[in-house]
């Protein structure tokens, strides 16, 4: 390979430490987990010198939605390639115009516009931006221990520890507990520019709204004249069984955002896409936002892509078959694990472990690494682990995947000493 294992394992970590992020090194170091991505093919990594192999069930949020270099998504760019670059970011753009028209075809309700980024955070910035902007107000209210990027906006809607060694936080953004529709009503009022939350909110451990929780925010939202923002980051393009994660809960929101699979894992794409009546600001302000590598034109093809192969029905059958595989398999575990498995937090393949306490979470993290299963703990609630395989899996591959997961928590329960 021209790319992967070049050097000794030692060779590359020590590297990895003086240039990028010594203490990352030092943290998996810690835990003995010094995992080197270097082969990768479908849902599967292997460690570039040892061959340890990994089942991707962290998927980085859902950028491997297909896998690891997807032929289909892969040939998409290959061709892109001959012909396209990134573009020119001020001009008209055929690509950016045919994404957006397929996202507008795809898109519920009247969001028919799209204005693309490079990532998550970028794109919630701009939904903040257009918000305010549009409505003339000021205030945001976000979801306590909800996460949508480390990025300006993005970064003031999220919780304080990812802010607090960067001063003060940014005013007119107010946190409120999720799922909590009074809490909503007391913060919200007239001065109130938009609600963002994530359908289901990943870093907080994948908590599940009431089913009528999203319609009532939508309506006390317009009551007041405040956008309803859903980030889709995570829960968009197939992972929760439906192709938006919004549309479980039968809601139209104002302004949705995507990222992360979009990408298809092979071209950054981020996309804020929005209702038409909210055209009127980038009407009057054109060149208020700008990125210069935003709806890159050569990653466009890739974008359309997974678009094309996410909306398929066959897709998203297989994704609530998925589901349902590990909805029953999780049922005997958790006969099998009481002591340790408070049950599984699902929508489709959107997943959270949850366990009996705090050290659960990254305990294992460790035991799913150890019995070849790359699955990370909720950084806003330890007693959930994620669980986000790729969405093209078969049968066989989740059954590896449930294998491992009840050894992870068997030696997890023993080494807590659970009773
Ligand atoms: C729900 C959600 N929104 C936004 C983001 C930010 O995306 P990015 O890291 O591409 O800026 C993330 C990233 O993890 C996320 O999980």
């Amino acid at each position: 390979m021209k790319y992967v294992g070049l050097d000794a394992k030692d060779k590359i970590i020590r590297r990895f430490a003086e240039y990028v992020n010594p203490g990352k090194v030092e943290t998996f170091q810690s835990y003995d987990m010094q995992f080197v991505f270097g082969r990768r093919e479908g849902p599967y990594v292997w460690d570039a010198q040892t061959g340890k192999r990994l089942i991707n069930c962290h998927c980085n949020g859902g950028v491997f939605n297909f896998g690891h270099r997807n032929p289909k998504i892969v040939q998409a760019l290959r061709e892109s390639l001959d012909e396209l670059d990134i573009g020119n970011h001020h001009l008209i753009s055929e690509q950016r115009g045919l994404l957006a028209e397929k996202l507008s075809s795809l898109m519920p309700g009247d969001i028919d516009c799209t204005v693309f980024g490079v990532g998550g955070g970028e794109a919630i910035d701009l939904a903040i931006k257009l918000a305010r902007g549009y409505t003339g107000k000021f205030k945001i209210i976000s979801a306590r221990g909800g996460y949508h990027g480390h990025t300006g906006f993005a970064l003031a809607t999220g919780d304080e520890q990812y802010r607090a060694p960067f001063g003060a936080n940014l005013p007119g953004f107010v946190q409120i507990p999720f799922n909590d529709i009074d809490a909503l009503g007391i913060a919200l009022d007239n001065k109130t520019a938009a609600v963002i939350f994530e359908t289901i909110p990943a870093t907080l451990g994948m908590p599940l709204p009431d089913p009528d929780y999203y319609k009532k925010v939508a309506e006390i939202c317009r009551r007041v004249g405040a956008l309803l923002i859903i980030d889709e980051v995570q829960t968009g393009l197939g992972r929760t069984g439906k192709l938006w994660g919004i549309q479980n809960y039968d809601t139209v929101p104002d302004i949705i955002v995507i990222g992360k699979g979009l990408s298809g894992g092979i071209y950054p794409m981020s996309a804020t896409c929005f209702r038409r009546q909210y055209m009127d600001f980038f009407r009057q302000n054109p060149f208020i936002h700008i990125s210069t590598f935003g709806g890159a034109e050569v990653g466009c093809p890739v974008a359309a892509a997974v678009l094309e192969e996410s909306s398929k029905p066959e897709f998203l059958r297989n994704v609530n078959n998925l589901a349902t595989i590990f909805a029953e398999a999780f049922t005997e575990l958790k006969k099998k694990h009481p002591r340790i498995l408070v049950g599984l937090r699902q929508l489709g393949l959107m997943m959270g472990i949850e366990m009996v306490n705090e050290n659960c979470g990254p305990l294992l993290t460790k035991s799913c690494y150890d019995h070849g299963i790359l699955a990370i703990y909720a950084n806003n609630d330890k007693r959930v682990c994620q669980l986000l395989p790729p969405l093209i899996i078969d049968r066989q591959v989740a059954g590896e995947i449930i294998f491992g997961v009840d050894a992870a928590l068997k030696d997890t329960a023993d080494f807590l000493g659970l009773k």
